[in-house]
């Protein structure tokens, strides 16, 4: 293949990836860098199931392109948990909740969350709501959800 080598950091690394012009940062995650946390669901920004973290906002990486993530800083569902694995608060709390079912739609959950709490440590439920409005859950019914993203804003803002 020839393409373009993209290169940024995602979880803290340095990265760099080969890339076609048409390719979208989910495909150079998931076939160029092994990571599959974020989920391919439909493919055209609808589901959330591809969020990751870029330059601190929530994206659907199904729709960024890769060439544009060029010196970006990104965050996938891998760098979420501590170095020494032990679970972010927002992870420990969706499980407590009850708030992972069929896990699908998790990985993009927990990256909105984390954009969210990142700058807005105290959310409303509104707020929350609205941070996660771009990604569908077919399981929970959100109350759960929801819920985990408070008890964790709670726990982190101390
Ligand atoms: S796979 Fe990206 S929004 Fe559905
Ligand atoms: S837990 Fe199954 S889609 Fe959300």
């Amino acid at each position: 293949m020839d393409g373009v080598v993209v290169r940024f950091t995602v979880n803290g690394e340095a990265a760099a990836v080969r890339v076609e012009p048409d390719w979208t940062l989910l495909r150079a995650l998931r076939e160029g860098l092994e990571l599959t946390g974020a989920k391919e669901g439909c493919g055209a920004g609808e589901c959330g199931a591809c969020t990751v973290i870029v330059d601190g906002r929530a994206v659907n990486a199904c729709l960024f392109p890769a060439v544009e993530a060029e010196g970006a800083a990104i965050t996938t569902i891998e760098g979420v948990a501590a170095a020494d694995g032990s679970l972010h608060p927002l992870q420990r709390a969706f499980l407590d909740s009850g708030a992972v079912q069929c896990g699908f739609c998790t990985p993009g959950m927990v990256l909105s969350a984390k954009a969210l709490l990142d700058r807005t440590p105290r959310p409303t439920e509104d707020e929350i709501r609205t941070a996660l409005a771009g990604n569908l859950c077919r399981c929970t019914g959100y109350v759960q959800i929801i819920e985990a993203v408070q008890a964790a804003a709670e726990e982190m803002s101390g």
